[in-house]
């Protein structure tokens, strides 16, 4: 009985994977909406790789850094849909330097000078792509419409 609901169960979350691919072929749009989220939880994850640094906890500084370099990436999907090329190479140069932070980090002890080159580079990506296709201010930033045209 305990094996037939293991079965059961799996089919249940096999069917669940199935349609969750399926939902992701019928909508592989990355909207502005999309970009928007993205950067809403990547600026939080981001400050918290620098509280986690402050603290001295070098696990948890990688751990968030692995996440932010997750989310960043996926944003790629919404440059190349609309052939900013310009964008897409800021996005890997941001991408490389979280690597770079991440190795910077995984050294024991970490070198307070190697992390802090690697997290200077990676807000000068943040900023140098905000510069462009940012608008507005603290609390109400936006996608500069004009920029993409
Ligand atoms: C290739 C372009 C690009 C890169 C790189 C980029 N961003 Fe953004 N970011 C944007 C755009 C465009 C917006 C405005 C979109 C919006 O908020 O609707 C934005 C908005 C934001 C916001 C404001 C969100 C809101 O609406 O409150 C934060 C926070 C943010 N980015 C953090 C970051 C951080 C941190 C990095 C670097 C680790 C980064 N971004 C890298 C393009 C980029």
């Amino acid at each position: 009985m305990i094996a037939v609901r293991r079965v059961a169960a799996l089919l249940v979350a096999g069917l669940g994977l199935a349609a969750a691919a399926a939902a992701q072929t019928a909508y592989p749009i990355f909207t502005p909406d999309h970009l928007d989220a993205t950067m809403k939880t990547l600026g939080p994850n981001v400050a918290g790789v620098h509280a986690a640094i402050r603290a001295g906890d070098m696990t948890l500084a990688k751990e968030r850094a692995i996440r932010s370099r997750e989310q960043l990436a996926t944003t790629i999907t919404f440059w190349r849909d609309r052939g900013r090329d310009d964008a897409v190479r800021i996005l890997r140069v941001t991408l490389r330097a979280f690597d770079t932070l991440d190795t910077a980090l995984s050294q024991t002890p970490a070198d307070p000078a190697a992390v802090d080159a690697a997290n200077g580079t990676v807000g000068g990506g943040c900023t140098a792509c905000h510069a462009i296709y940012r608008q507005g201010e603290d609390g109400d930033y936006r996608l500069n419409e004009a920029a993409l045209r």
